[in-house]
């Protein structure tokens, strides 16, 4: 591309910050996962992304945030997998989630981990779903809020194992982690940035990891269909948005941006010591993710509307 096809706004993009939305508390698995792409954006783009943590009601609070905010491409969106969910379980919305944004790439997929309180006397899933069924009245399942990634987890494994037990939500991850390690709740199903250091350390038992090939940070972990649960297969993927109407050029300095985060092999070995990768070439794009959203929106419509579980 020559230069000068490129629009007065790419030429000179970025002039100043760019503030990077985090729609959930600072020192969680979203924003880990932002503050590390983040600051090797910032090397490539000559200008420092600022992650804010502007959390609330499942991310949508940050979300809508953004969405209103002047697409000029210095208000951008780190959110997961509850991007595509709240279109669904939040049923006021206050904005379209397919009509108020525009893309950037997708940055990771976080593997989900099956854990219980460490006093639980079950050693394998198998054993952990008989006593899960045998005592459904009573067993608690933690969660970090409506639209959490551990909420969409405990749904599904429900779903799976076609029993609902207790559901318990906390603020956030952090509250919900601490009881677990407490031993006040029994069952918690959270992305391995978020449990890998406690799996790790012993202090909470991981039944599965929801991928199909076990971990490299989690060896001894099995994957969920070795432990007797096919087809729990469960990613937390992260995107990067722009509210809509932000100027094509900009988008694709920002998308071309994302590409060399993804490859920057310090985010990819800090990634790998929290149990994930950096997404693919072909994932870091604009079309990418945004066939992930829609795919996403469908997909989850079908769990939750079975769940019955709702925001408002
Ligand atoms: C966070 O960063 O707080 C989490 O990703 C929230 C969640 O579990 O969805």
């Amino acid at each position: 591309v020559s230069l000068f096809a490129l629009s007065a706004a790419a030429q000179t993009y970025p002039q100043r910050n760019i503030t990077m939305v985090v729609p959930f508390a600072a020192g969680g698995p979203t924003d880990t996962v932002a503050r590390l792409v983040a600051e090797s954006m910032s090397k490539d783009l000559g200008q420092q992304i600022i992650v804010e943590n502007v959390g609330g009601a499942g991310g949508t609070l940050g979300a809508g945030r953004v969405a209103a905010a002047d697409p000029d491409g210095y208000t951008v969106l780190l959110h997961h997998i509850g991007m595509a969910t709240s279109a669904t379980l939040y049923r006021k919305l206050a904005y379209n989630t397919l009509e108020a944004f525009d893309y950037v790439g997708l940055v990771t997929e976080v593997p989900m981990t099956i854990l219980s309180r460490k006093t639980l006397e079950t050693t394998d899933l198998k054993g952990l779903i008989e006593y899960a069924k045998a005592n459904k009245d009573k067993v608690t399942v933690a969660n970090a809020g409506i639209g959490a990634a551990s909420h969409l987890c405990g749904m599904l494994f429900m779903s799976a194992i076609q029993t609902p037990l207790v559901t318990v939500p906390y603020k956030g991850t952090g509250p919900a982690m601490t009881d677990l390690l407490g031993g006040q709740v029994d069952i918690m199903c959270d992305q391995t940035t978020n449990t890998t250091k406690q799996i790790q350390g012993g202090t909470v038992k991981a039944y599965a990891v929801t991928t199909p090939k076990r971990l490299d940070v989690l060896p001894n972990v099995p994957t969920s269909a070795e432990a007797g649960l096919p087809n729990f297969e469960v990613g937390v993927w992260h995107g990067v948005y722009t509210p809509k109407g932000t100027p094509a050029d900009v988008n694709e300095r920002l998308s071309k941006s994302l590409q060399v985060a993804l490859k920057d092999p310090n985010v990819a070995a800090r990634f790998a010591e929290l149990g994930t990768t950096p997404s693919s070439a072909e994932e870091g794009t604009p079309a990418a993710l945004k066939a992930k959203l829609e795919s996403e929106i469908t997909r989850w419509k079908t769990v939750i509307e079975a769940a019955g579980q709702y925001a408002d």
